[in-house]
């Protein structure tokens, strides 16, 4: 196989409006991150980048939440999540950022190209107004019930239970996120990337071409996508927060935010470029690269299907593989933000990392567990004792012990220098091991072409677990006795073969570890920095190319004193977390109910006497007939049996009940209201509804059915 000349590595640009959590760390990133650190080792040419998403509705959202500016919220986001990646050994080539004029030129320009070449089709639709904060709603700004899963966390881009990608008009009951009213349609035009039109390419380009190299979870939703019927995407929006449609004729439009981000990717590496005195357009031209997109589940059609059909219009290369992860769970429960359900990385950089026993061990410790439960293949899931077995069971005895021991005994019974192989006496044991050694590299290398990389860490860690079985068969603490017990005995022994025994386990057992120390670079880079240390080898050592070789260390060479490579997370560290979680999120249950409490007050209108409360006739009618009101999304027309008469009655339900479900039902009526018109029609009267915290409106009803025309008190 040829090896491409170049890669270009991307990892999901996360949104600016919030700090990010351990869930997104094992999605995007420290995936990429150990594929790039491997590329580098192999002394490929790579880029690596990422940035921060600096639009959407989400930033201006955030903005009204804390009570400030969208600016004031990317700036506060991009700085904190720039940090927590590099506290996490992050090794982005560049963290940009979506907000700068770099990058609205690059959105521009690429707009530009795909209209003047009439690949963009203009649309006039109605969507939904919010008539009150005279906004359109779109994405974020608008909320309802779950068509898939039924939760009522779905939004007009996407359900945030499901994940399912949405569009406003499929949401069931929606609400205005705004203002909480339900809201009107109003005609818009929008440019729309007409997806239908490369059903064959995206078919042949991802169904048959990509069948066998593209994760299955990857290709299923694509292929659903494809089966589905691909629909036109609009994209531009009617918002302030954005990049301008760069057209005199398009005032107040923006581009959609899941249209710039990507070409976030482009504006970065362009940046890139200019950082470091390079041309950026290989990278994005030549076929001869290979572009590879990093990114959680819930991201799978802007990048497969949507930003590659945007990038063969614009001439660009298309990415060659797009290993999403699943989602990652915490102890039993979906991570959420507003639920406070997560950890974040700032809690685990605050909580181990910074602190007095943390620093790069705890990092590459959370990078350890993080790898080996990667949700690669289907959601996995994330639990403190998980990550304490991971660390105690396996870093600290397997790994960090076969180190440890092989260092205190090669200074014990070698004065501290890498001792002579002596082949002569090679056994079956020493054979099993050089074997050992010299295979894995191409397992590891493998698995982690394949994007494998749960599977190419248990290969790397497996080594130091065979090193451990080596020396415990070799038993040269035993021989060292015997050693001993021969110079005391006044007729010897055989001093130089039980030498050479222990010289030959040790010589091993240091190339291996030299080996490990390679092989583990791309995933716990701390801890092969603190072994090339005590090897008082340089980072050349490192280069993939020397992963299998048996004299990476040179004999009669002194090493230095072994040091401890990862500490063990004591029962009270988990017990805090635990205790931390399961508070965080009462207080955020506790939050919400002072919120509800808030609006509740708010609503609150002025006294009244009893006099006023009786002047109200409020009678129970059954609906007899309904139907919906033209040119009205909100109305019903209902013919209401009153007992005494039959009235008709406009109400604002058609939002919510559907016209054949009003029939039979029995309602409240303000009888004695005055007739209005609305639409033409008279309304006589109006029926009393609940409105829920989020808008959803529902039927007041007699407990149990009374005859019609019964008087409420
Ligand atoms: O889901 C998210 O967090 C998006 N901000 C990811 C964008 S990835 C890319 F296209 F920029
Ligand atoms: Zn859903």
């Amino acid at each position: 196989m040829t090896q491409p000349k170049r890669y270009l590595i991307t990892s999901a640009l996360p949104y600016a409006n919030g700090l990010k959590h351990v869930g997104h760390l094992a999605g995007a990133y420290i995936p990429a991150d150990i594929y790039v650190r491997y590329l580098r080792a192999q002394k490929r040419d790579v880029v690596f980048v990422c940035g921060s998403d600096e639009h959407g509705t989400a930033i201006p959202i955030q903005a009204i939440k804390e009570g400030t500016t969208p600016r004031a919220i990317i700036d506060k986001y991009h700085t904190a999540m720039k940090q927590d990646f590099e506290d996490l050994d992050m090794s982005f080539d560049i963290y940009h950022r979506t907000s700068e004029p770099l990058h609205h030129e690059t959105a521009q320009e690429f707009f530009t190209y795909l209209n003047e070449r009439g690949e963009l089709e203009i649309k006039e639709t109605e969507q939904y107004y919010d008539e009150e904060s005279k906004n359109f709603l779109a994405d974020r700004y608008i909320k309802g019930i779950c068509p898939n899963c039924g939760s009522d966390r779905a939004y007009g881009d996407q359900c945030e239970n499901c994940g399912r990608t949405l569009s406003p008009d499929e949401l069931i009951n929606p609400v205005s996120t705004l203002s909480g009213k339900v809201p009107i349609k109003k005609k818009t035009s929008h440019w729309y990337l007409p997806l239908g039109k490369h059903e064959q390419f995206l078919r042949e380009w991802i169904l048959d071409q990509h069948k066998d190299d593209w994760r299955a979870t990857v290709l299923g939703q694509c292929k659903s996508w494809i089966e589905g019927g691909l629909q036109s995407r609009a994209v531009t929006r009617d918002l302030e927060w954005g990049i301008k449609v760069p057209l005199k004729d398009a005032p107040g439009k923006i581009l959609y935010v899941w249209f710039d981000a990507p070409i976030g990717y482009i504006s970065a590496t362009k940046q890139w470029a200019i950082n470091n005195n390079k041309d950026w357009k290989p990278y994005w031209y030549d076929k001869d690269t290979k572009l590879v997109h990093f990114i959680g589940k819930d991201n799978i059609v802007f990048h497969c299907i949507i930003f590659p059909v945007m990038l063969k219009l614009h001439g660009n290369i298309l990415p060659a593989n797009i290993p999403a992860n699943e989602f990652l769970n915490l102890e039993g429960d979906k991570m959420s933000t507003s639920r406070n359900w997560k950890l974040e990385m700032r809690d685990y950089i605050n909580d181990f990392v910074k602190k007095e026993n943390g620093g790069g061990q705890c990092v590459d410790m959370l990078r350890y567990y993080l790898t080996q439960i990667a949700p690669e293949t289907k959601d996995s899931e994330f639990t403190w004792k998980g990550f304490q077995d991971a660390v105690n069971s396996e870093l600290v005895s397997i790994f960090g012990n076969f180190v440890n021991r092989t260092w205190v005994l090669m200074h014990k019974l070698c004065r501290g220098k890498v001792p002579q192989l002596h082949e002569e006496i090679l056994d079956d044991e020493d054979r099993w091991i050089i074997k050992a050694i010299e295979n894995v590299k191409l397992k590891v290398e493998n698995l982690i072409e394949e994007y494998k990389f749960r599977d190419a860490l248990f290969e790397a860690i497996d080594l130091s677990r065979k090193g451990n079985q080596y020396m415990q068969k070799k038993e040269p603490w035993i021989k060292a006795k015997k050693l001993e017990a021969a110079k005391a005995s006044p007729t010897g022994g055989d001093l130089e073969g039980v030498q050479k025994e222990i010289d030959n386990c040790l010589h091993l057992c240091l190339q291996l570890t030299a080996n490990l120390t390679i092989l583990i670079n791309p995933f716990l880079p701390n801890t092969a920095k603190k072994m090339l240390h005590m090897m008082k080898v340089v980072d050349k050592m490192l280069d993939w190319k020397n992963a299998g070789k048996l004299n990476l260390l040179s004999v009669g060479y002194s090493l230095r004193a072994p040091e401890l490579l990862f500490r063990k997370i004591e029962d009270e560290e988990i017990k805090e977390q635990m205790e931390k979680l399961t508070a965080n999120s009462v207080k955020q249950k506790n939050d919400a109910k002072v919120e509800e409490i808030k609006s509740y007050t708010e609503n609150q209108k002025s006294e009244i006497q009893y006099e006023d409360f009786s002047k109200l006739d409020l009678r129970i009618g059954t609906v007899t007939a309904c139907e919906k009101v033209e040119k009205a999304d909100k109305l019903l027309k209902l013919t209401v049996d009153l007992s005494s008469e039959t009235r008709t009655i406009l109400s604002g339900i058609a939002l919510h009940y559907k016209a054949e479900e009003m029939i039979g039902k029995q309602v409240v009526v303000v009888f004695n209201l005055a007739p209005r018109k609305m639409k033409g029609i008279a309304s006589q009267g109006m029926i009393l509804t609940a409105e829920d915290k989020d808008g959803k409106l529902r039927l007041l009803k007699p407990e149990e059915a009374v005859s019609p025309g019964s008087l409420v008190s």
